[in-house]
């Protein structure tokens, strides 16, 4: 903690020189940029090569889990942030560090003067996700479609009253996803705001058609500065991306699946 990106980051140059950039930055104030990473594309000879892009703390972190498959969606998720940055800034993947903020939230060191670079990143049974842009708060939540999920009970507690009508309306087959169209979309929200579960999640409501957000206290957010994202990164997996912005509208947001080979390049 407390240790900031190596190198030179002059604040003009900074974002313009990573590998794919071309001369144009591939994010800016204006821009979300948003990988996720199926599991079942890596092969087994690319574990070491991702696991070497995370720091030592990260990989004695990994090595801590209980089950392998934890360790995994843990390692993939890592790698996948530090694989995002270097591709939009051109930094090295394993120069990052990140600060943890008071409701658990990493936030990226950087040095001042620099571009603030955000990023949040999710796991899930067989996917990783991250997202990055600058200045704004940003989250991304991703959940695995096949999980067991008591949609009637959970609904109580986590969605609003407008939310559960449209579960109840929606047919049967539709019920699970439906709900993990909600809940992912809540997650990333209160990721991107930062408190995580201490925020009450009943207290505001997605239209899941705009893909807009309402607060019961109107007072506490502004619904107008948020854009969000909501997709199917994989036949298994549902994925939503929540970006604040004074205006929405001006926001590009590019969400797609990592090039792998970019992440097996970044280890040698
Ligand atoms: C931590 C939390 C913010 C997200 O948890 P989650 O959905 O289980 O996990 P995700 O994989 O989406 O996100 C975890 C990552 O978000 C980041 N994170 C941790 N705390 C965060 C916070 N307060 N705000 C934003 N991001 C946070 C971390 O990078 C973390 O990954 P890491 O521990 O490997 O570094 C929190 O909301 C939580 O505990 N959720 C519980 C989920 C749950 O009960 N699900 C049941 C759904 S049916």
């Amino acid at each position: 903690m407390g240790e900031t990106l190596v190198g030179d980051p002059v604040a003009g140059r900074f974002l313009s020189h990573g590998p794919a950039a071309n001369g144009k930055l591939l994010v800016d104030g204006d821009r979300v940029a948003a990988w996720y990473l199926p599991l079942a594309e890596i092969g087994p000879a690319d574990w070491l090569l991702l696991e070497s892009l995370l720091i030592p703390a990260e990989r004695a972190r990994a090595a801590r889990f209980h089950f392998e498959r934890d360790r995994l969606v843990y390692i993939a998720a890592h790698a996948l942030v530090r694989g995002l940055l270097s591709f939009c800034t051109g930094h090295p993947a394993r120069d990052w560090r990140f600060a943890v903020e008071a409701h658990g939230k990493p936030e990226l060191s950087v040095p001042a003067g620099a571009p603030r670079l955000r990023v949040n990143l999710s796991h899930t049974r067989g996917l990783a996700a991250a997202a990055l842009t600058i200045d704004h708060d940003i989250g991304v939540d991703v959940e695995w479609l096949a999980r067991t999920v008591e949609t009637a009970t959970l609904a109580m507690r986590v969605l609003s009253e407008a939310e559960r009508r449209v579960l109840a309306a929606a047919p049967p087959a539709e019920r699970v996803e439906t709900f993990l169209t909600f809940w992912t979309l809540k997650e990333a929200y209160v990721k991107a705001i930062g408190k995580g579960l201490s925020q009450p999640l009943e207290a505001f409501s997605f239209d899941l058609d705009r893909l807009t957000i309402r607060f019961d206290d109107e007072a506490g957010d502004d619904a107008a500065h948020w854009r969000f994202d909501a997709r199917r990164p994989s036949a298994d997996h549902r994925m939503a991306l929540a970006v604040r912005h004074p205006d929405p509208s001006r926001l590009d947001v590019d969400v797609g699946p990592a090039p792998l080979a970019y992440l097996r390049g970044l280890a040698v």
